[in-house]
């Protein structure tokens, strides 16, 4: 099994959109290169990784060389008296010298590219938190995409990032960008996509039992839909002849309350919304409750009210991130889950 068949695997399933298409394309099986600091990476990734095997093939042969040529070949054989020799041992501190100062300089050259965005690069905020990512768009208020990004090809992109609880780590392999996101301060990446499609976006540190969950979709689109793409993906609306419930199933993929509440039974984070509209739950505070309109709507928007017992409180309070609409939406989804 190699890495592309791996985060072909991985890849978001729920996603009604084409999954993403990064894992394959690259060389020697990586994901397809598809940032301007992709071909340069994987450059400096190649030359270390061809030089160890030359070095590993070099060091292992050299001793099973030494150990045939200089083995004891009888009881009585003494050691005979080593000296130095000083071309030799000069030749094997100033080669791997050079070659790391070759690697270190060619590295930081690279590294520093990353580091300071262009000033004409457009500014995505990105939070992440357990266990989905949350984007905003400073230039177009109100929009806010939840587990997917929307960028241009050709243009730089910086990336401002920051954590609402743990450290989390913003990870698109196919840019060969990685950044932590730190609760508490900002941290800045920034790419520039030259090819429009879908990528993956991972977290790539542990931040809990759901870590592997915590992904998304970073769309790279023509510069010229990218505008029109971000306002339709921005608008949470119901659409005309959808039903309450279906508006509600959408809000529940794309708020990510997925993340944590099933629709089938299982236990994530939360509780499981299969069944829940109706039922008598018991709190951690020992008192108890039907779970009703009421109920749902206070526990969307202070989550910590009533806790139910067994579980921890975790879970974000969506104040400010759904309006009256689309909570109705939503209690209409969870009465169609018996
Ligand atoms: Cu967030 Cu791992």
């Amino acid at each position: 099994m190699n890495l592309s068949t791996i985060l072909l695997a991985m890849a978001p399933a729920e996603q009604a959109a084409p999954p993403p298409n990064d894992a394959q394309g690259g060389p020697w099986s990586m994901p397809i290169q598809a940032s301007t600091f992709a071909p340069e990476t994987d450059a400096i990734y190649l030359f270390i990784l061809v030089l160890s095997l030359i070095s590993f093939v070099g060091i292992v042969g050299a001793t099973l060389y030494f150990m045939k040529a200089y083995r004891r070949r009888s009881a009585d054989q003494k050691t005979s008296s080593i000296t130095h020799n000083g071309k030799v041992e000069f030749l094997w501190s100033a080669i791997p010298a050079v070659l790391l100062v070759v690697i270190f300089l060619w590295s930081e050259v690279a590294f520093m590219k990353q580091v300071v965005p262009p000033p004409d690069a457009i500014d995505i905020r990105v939070k992440g938190q357990k266990w989905f990512w949350t984007a905003e768009y400073p230039a177009n208020p109100g929009v806010q995409l939840n587990n997917e990004i929307i960028v241009p090809v050709g243009v730089p992109v910086r990336v401002t990032l920051t954590s609402q609880d743990v450290i989390h780590s913003f990870f698109i392999p196919a840019f060969r960008v990685k950044r932590d996101a730190v609760p508490g301060r900002y941290t800045t990446v920034w790419f520039e996509a030259t090819r429009p499609g879908r990528y993956n976006l991972f977290c790539a540190e542990y931040c809990g039992d759901q870590h592997s969950e915590m992904r998304g979709v970073v769309h790279v689109l023509p510069a010229d839909e990218y505008e029109a793409a971000l306002a339709e993906a921005g608008r949470l609306e119901q659409e005309e002849g959808e039903s309450l419930a279906a508006f509600g199933e959408r809000i529940y993929v794309r708020k990510g309350c997925n993340a944590c509440h099933s629709t089938d039974g299982t236990t994530k984070t939360g509780p499981s919304w299969k069944g829940m509209y109706g039922a008598e739950r018991t709190f951690a505070d020992g008192s108890s409750g039907t779970v009703d309109d009421n109920y749902i709507r206070e526990s969307i928007l202070e989550p910590n009210a009533k806790v139910v017992s067994g579980f921890t409180p975790q879970m974000p309070s969506f104040q400010g991130q759904l309006n009256d609409d689309q909570i109705t939406a939503l209690i209409e989804f969870m009465k169609t889950l018996k």
